[in-house]
């Protein structure tokens, strides 16, 4: 949440800010700014702002402000916390000759502030973020470096955070600093970078050092040194990205979210092809892909130790937000249904404070597309100190979750821009399903021909993806259709009730309409009661046979009864339930049929972009959201 950007170098700074904050914008967009140190004609240096609410493109129509030959520049994309998203409380903030950006919650803002106040300081904002800069300022004037004087004010504040400062008494220089939210150093040549998140410097260099926690780094145009919070030096580890820049454009589609929808095919093929041995029909464990690390005081565990730690698991935790959560929802069923391991998935904002019984001997497996989100990562540690191996299904490389756990398996779905995760969503469900028949094959739960079976299905999943996604114009012809729907209620039974949520999120979050997600056995202790044509009942049964399947379709004749609207995702074959229907998709099968909420997802998420796209929403920046969560 909120986006960060700042540059020390020899190039106009504000343009380069202003791309990387336009990278970023996906982590909030209730406000922008850029803050640009203009030399004046006695040599010495101010600091010019500007700011305004809403998007970034907003910021446009002031740049005459900052359009001025500057090389040190900060700039900030904000998603509100504390004070409402209008231009007093867009970032940068000022306090005298400091000017700061931030991400993050200061928890302890109101002891701050009242003994900031006390002191005679006035505020020009209501957020939290405009205290670390009077902080900072004090210690300046007490006669601190600037590094120190960081330092010093960041040991005063409480809760996650990272800031970038600089001071117009000394140009050429950004001090930065992190606990809990996210921060990279571009290295560049003779140039100098500091950004939320990589794709923000990645046209200008792909050599990238992660701050960790309780880290600062004073950066000028030639040098970048880290130091420890209690002020020793560290070395600069940094490592080289090798991610495509093409990825971050929307090559011709109108929105990320589509772009995204459609690269499912071969996000699944770069997450699944390390795991399969297609000749032996066989799950490959030691698969150079399996688990990377890369905290430079950690230790990536082999691959025998993870086998072994999912083998003797007494109780796996499946720990996720969101639509993560969702795909933690289908892994658990998968677990205990092949691995027969107890296996629980819950939401990590509950997990972490219900006091959840943990032993040494259960094993945790967090799933998150961002790799920061604040409760996901919290939950972490919390497993981590009851002596638990954690593990994390992951997107994005390097980011704080894998670093804090035991062994990473990335999914490779690639960088997604659209708020509304798609490609990291199935890509996370397969790697689960990998994780559940690895884990089922080492137990012996499960025996060599239906691991051959799972392996060959998995295989073909993109290609069967590809196919579903053909169909995209008839989804788009029901979407139209059904666009102006009372509300819609997502229907489906076993280890289709998690994308019956996510359908249900996808359209609530791009397209603002109620929907929800029911298990359709659920159906008549209570959400029946709203059925009514003007409500679209969207039943989830594309098995097309078996006892659920057969459940499912007597909970639908019910809605049927009582003239719901009906569009059903079924199997080619299946007449009976395209007989109650009002409209159909048709999900393609595959050779296993566990594997077919993942096919059947990807219509319920172009569903939500074809409905959002006719109601006329904002697709890519849905409002309020922001695509790391990085505050509670
Ligand atoms: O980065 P994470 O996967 O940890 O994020 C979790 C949720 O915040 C995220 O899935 C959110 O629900 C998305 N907006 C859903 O599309």
């Amino acid at each position: 949440m909120c986006g960060i950007v700042g540059y020390v170098g020899k190039r106009p700074a504000q343009d380069l800010i202003y791309k990387g904050l336009a990278r970023l914008e996906y982590r909030g967009y209730d406000s922008a700014g850029i803050a640009a140190l203009e030399k004046l004609s006695n040599g010495s240096f101010v600091t010019r702002m500007i700011k305004a609410p809403g998007k970034l493109k907003e910021l446009r129509a002031l740049w005459g402000q900052i359009d001025f030959p500057s090389s040190h520049a900060i700039g900030h994309t904000r998603w509100a916390t504390h004070g409402e998203a209008n231009q007093a409380n867009a970032h940068p903030h000022r306090a005298g000759p400091i000017t700061i950006v931030h991400n993050g919650i200061i928890e302890n803002h109101q002891l701050i502030r009242e003994e900031l106040a006390a002191k005679g300081v006035s505020f020009s904002s209501d957020t939290d973020s405009e205290l670390f800069g009077h902080l900072v300022r004090a210690e300046r004037e007490s006669g601190k470096t600037l590094l120190e004087s960081v330092r010093l004010s960041f040991r005063r504040i409480q809760g996650a955070s990272a800031f970038v400062v600089m001071d117009e008494r000394l140009p050429g220089t950004i001090v930065v600093v992190r606990n809990g939210s996210p921060l990279v150093l571009g290295i560049g040549e003779g140039e100098n970078f500091v950004a939320s998140d990589v794709p923000a410097v990645l046209e200008s260099t792909r050599n990238i050092y992660y701050l960790e926690d309780n880290e600062l780094a004073e950066l000028t145009s030639e040098q970048v040194r880290i130091y420890s919070l209690d002020g020793h030096e560290r070395p600069l580890n940094t490592v080289e990205i090798d991610w495509a820049l093409d990825a971050i454009d929307k090559q011709g589609y109108e929105h990320y979210m589509l772009k995204e929808i459609f690269e499912q095919p071969r996000a699944l093929t770069d997450t699944l092809s390390a795991w399969l041995d297609l000749s032996q029909g066989r799950f490959r464990l030691d698969a150079a892909a399996v688990a990377r690390k890369s905290k430079s005081d950690g230790r990536t565990l082999g691959h025998q130790e993870i086998v072994r730690a999912f083998c003797e698991a007494t109780m796996v935790h499946v720990v996720a937000c969101g639509t993560a959560a969702h795909a933690g929802y289908y892994g658990q069923q998968l677990i205990e249904k092949l691995a027969r391991v107890p296996t629980r998935a819950e939401l990590a904002s509950e997990f972490r404070y219900r006091d959840p019984m943990l032993r040494p001997t259960d094993v945790g497996l967090v799933v998150s597309q961002s790799g920061e989100t604040a409760d996901t990562l919290a939950a972490v540690k919390l497993m981590k100190q009851s002596g638990m191996r954690v593990f994390a299904i992951c997107n994005v490389r390097d980011s704080s979750i894998p670093r804090e756990c035991d062994a990473v398996f990335y999914t490779n779905a690639g960088i997604e821009v659209g708020v509304a995760s798609t490609k990291a969503f199935t890509t996370q469900m397969a790697l689960l399903a990998v994780v559940a028949c690895a884990m089922a094959s080492h137990r012996g739960t499960i025996d060599a021909a239906t691991e051959k079976l799972w392996v060959e299905a998995l295989g073909h999943l993109p290609e069967v993806a590809r196919h579903s996604l053909e169909q995209s114009a008839d989804v788009e012809a029901v979407a139209k259709k059904y666009s102006k729907k009372k509300g819609y209620l997502f229907l489906g039974r076993g280890l289709f009730f998690p994308i019956a949520l996510e359908g249900a999120l996808k359209l609530k979050e791009i397209a603002y309409v109620h929907a929800e997600g029911y298990s359709a056995g659920e159906l008549k202790h209570g959400p029946i009661a709203m059925v009514e044509p003007e409500m679209l009942v969207l039943a989830l049964a594309p098995e097309g046979r078996g006892l659920l399947h057969a459940k499912t379709v007597s909970n639908i004749e019910e809605v049927r009864a009582r003239k719901g609207t009906l569009l059903s995702f079924c199997a080619a074959d299946d007449n009976q339930l395209k007989k109650i229907s009002d409209s159909w998709i048709e999900v393609p099968p595959i050779g296993v049929t566990e594997l077919l909420p993942i096919l059947t997802v990807l219509s319920l998420q172009l569903f939500a972009y074809y409905v959002a796209v006719e109601r006329g929403t904002e697709v890519d920046q849905p409002r309020n959201l922001a695509k790391s969560v990085t505050v509670e």
